[in-house]
């Protein structure tokens, strides 16, 4: 018998901060049958393996549009406890021990989801996972760009209430023809309001909205940021600022934005300095939760154990945490780095 790889147990071993995980993203198809019944949503489908045999996509738009489908089945507080609970419980096998979740709140009060409903169940899980797992959290609240500024102010304003307990604001869906500059508005406003601000830019779209996102939203973070490799300038600038990007391997692949594992950016990142982490964006529908995305992304591109620490290392730098307890993960990682 032929002894296991030995990143496999490294990466196992290693604590990680995941930066980029959409709650809805977590919405396995089991759960989705559970809730649909619990809360006697139609769904257009028999059976779980249908569901996952439907999960085929050629773009971001294709996933989307069974993305927003899916969250039909979420309507109480219970279902955005379940869903979070569900996804906080697994992070932890993977030895995740903090989080920046995103959530969607446009996708719940446009069907008629309180607001609150969605924030007190997601918050719900994130408390009892701190008490009980010993995972420590964030919630951004992501801002949907095919809609409008308007509505976008509309859901700040929803929030305002609640500051205490949301940290940051985000930038997802429909990327191509919504550039940032869309709601620079918006982000000077939540900005103003103390919030944290990253942004989903060049996954789809050009570097020109990864330069708007840092110029116009000023992101603290990028979210993917793969299409930045293409200009030179703006991949040395973000270097020079250690701007940090969340890349989601398993995404990237399932959603065509590379046609290979071997090309993903990872391992380009990391030459040109950049403060890449690896993420696993909506794990529910891309196959695989963070370990298996340092796994895939680790073998494809052949990632040396330096590489993986240094992923790791990452993703509590890039993090919202204050510095002492960054230093007290990354003493840990040392820790485990060792073996
Ligand atoms: N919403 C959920 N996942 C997303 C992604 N990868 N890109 C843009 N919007 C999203
Ligand atoms: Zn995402």
């Amino acid at each position: 018998m032929t002894n296991p790889d030995p990143r496999w147990a490294l990466i196992e071993r290693l604590p990680k901060a995941e930066l980029h995980l959409h709650i809805e993203g977590s919405l396995e198809p089991e759960m989705l049958f559970d809730l649909a019944a619990r809360n006697a949503v139609a769904i257009p489908f028999g059976s779980a393996e249908e569901v996952r045999a439907a999960y085929s996509f050629s773009n971001l738009q294709d996933f989307l549009d069974i993305y927003y489908q899916g969250m039909s089945v979420l309507l109480t507080e219970q279902d955005f406890f379940d869903l979070t609970w569900a996804y906080l419980a697994r992070a932890a096998a993977d030895n995740v021990r903090h989080v920046e979740i995103f959530f969607d709140p446009q996708g719940h009060t446009m069907r008629g989801v309180g607001f609150t409903t969605v924030l007190n169940g997601i918050e719900a899980a994130l408390k009892r996972a701190q008490a009980e797992l010993g995972i420590t959290y964030r919630l951004i609240m992501c801002f949907l760009r095919h809609l409008s500024e308007e509505d976008a102010f509309a859901t700040l304003a929803m929030a305002e209430p609640h500051l205490e307990r949301i940290h940051g604001v985000g930038l997802d869906s429909s990327e191509l023809g919504h550039p940032p500059s869309k709601f620079a508005r918006v982000f000077a406003r939540a900005r103003a309001l103390g919030l944290h601000v990253t942004a989903h830019a060049g996954e789809e779209g050009p570097p020109e909205y990864v330069r708007e996102a840092l110029d116009l939203l000023k992101v603290e973070r990028i979210d993917h940021g793969n299409r930045a490799l293409e200009d030179a300038e703006l991949t040395q600038r973000i270097a020079a600022a250690a701007i940090t990007l969340t890349v989601c391997p398993l995404s990237n692949l399932r959603l065509c934005v590379i046609g290979e594992m071997a090309q993903s950016p990872v391992q380009r990142m990391l030459d040109a300095g950049l403060k890449v982490t690896i993420n696993s964006d909506d794990p529910a529908y891309f196959g695989g939760y963070v370990n298996d995305n340092f796994r895939t992304v680790a073998e494809a591109l052949d990632l040396g154990p330096a590489q993986i620490v240094e992923l790791a290392r990452n993703s509590f730098t890039g993090s919202f945490l204050p510095i002492a307890e960054q230093a007290r993960h990354l003493a840990e990682i040392d820790r485990a780095a060792r073996g």
